[in-house]
Order: structure tokens, then sequence, then C-alpha cells
């Protein structure tokens, strides 16, 4: 394993939509195993490909501050999603003084391939929502400071 740099706000790779995923190859699985340890590293709940310069549809997440568990998601895609939260939200790409709230869905079904080839359909909720909205957006070329909520 080994850490890789992280991408920061302005490289046009942040701006790209991402590649879908057409089979798990030793390169797959290299990049799967070098984000998690970026993200630990870093001390981010969540890290997308791109973000490692890396066009590709793969997610990494930690979405349970209690817990060590990771999920990784490749070709990851949202296929329902209900309700409204809003909170605070940050990135390691961008600079923390740009932190700003953002309204995501309270609930959504994932759908995403395990690094063994197996396809997963699970509900999230809560803050995990929040982080796969978050990290599914990176794929698109979105940022979460496009979205800044200016409600109260
Ligand atoms: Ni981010």
């Amino acid at each position: 394993m080994a850490l890789r740099n992280i991408f920061k706000e302005g490289e046009p790779i942040l701006r790209r939509v991402a590649r879908e995923v057409g089979g798990i190859d030793e390169r797959v699985v290299t990049l799967l195993d070098d984000m998690r340890e970026t993200m630990i590293k870093a001390d981010g709940v969540g890290l997308a490909a791109p973000q490692v310069g890396v066009s590709k549809r793969i997610i990494v997440i930690k979405p349970d501050a209690e817990s060590d568990e990771i999920v990784e998601m490749i070709n990851p895609v949202i296929s329902e999603q209900s309700g409204v939260q809003v909170g605070v939200e940050g990135c390691l790409s961008v600079d923390s003084s740009k932190n700003c709230k953002i309204a995501r869905p309270m609930r959504l079904k994932i759908e995403y391939t395990d690094r063994n080839g197996v396809r997963h359909s699970e509900y999230a909720l809560g803050f995990k929502a929040r982080v796969i909205c978050h990290e599914t957006d990176h794929l698109n070329g979105i940022l979460f400071i496009d979205k800044e909520y200016r409600g109260r």
C-alpha cells in the first residue's frame, strides 16, 4: 500500500465525470488499498478516486466515528433518496475555510460493487447518506462548495 497525493480544488480532474470501472483488476485493488490508507492518514471520512488523480468511479467511506469500518464502493449508484438533512461539510480537496452547510437527503438507497465483484444494494441513513452523496458527487465533477445551503 502507498499514500497517494490528494488533488486540490483547481485541478481539472476534480471537475471531470469519472469513468465506470469495467473490470476489477490488480490496478483497481491497489487503488482501493491506497485510497483506504490515504483517507485514514488524512483523517477523512470519505475519498473518491478523482481526488487521488484517478478518473474512475470508485469511493471509500468511513461513515461511523465509533467504528473502523471502511466501505469500498465501485460504480456506486444512488437509486432512491428521501427526506432532507442540513449540515456542515468539508473536503480533503478543499481548504477548510470553505466548509459550509449543505442540504442532503436523509435516506438513500445505494448500489455498488465491492472488490470481489459482488453487487450490493443497501439503504443508508443520516451521516452515512451524507458521506455517500458527497463522494458520489466527486465522481460527477461536483464539489460541495457548488451547493452551499443558504437557507436557515
Ligand atoms: Ni470531498
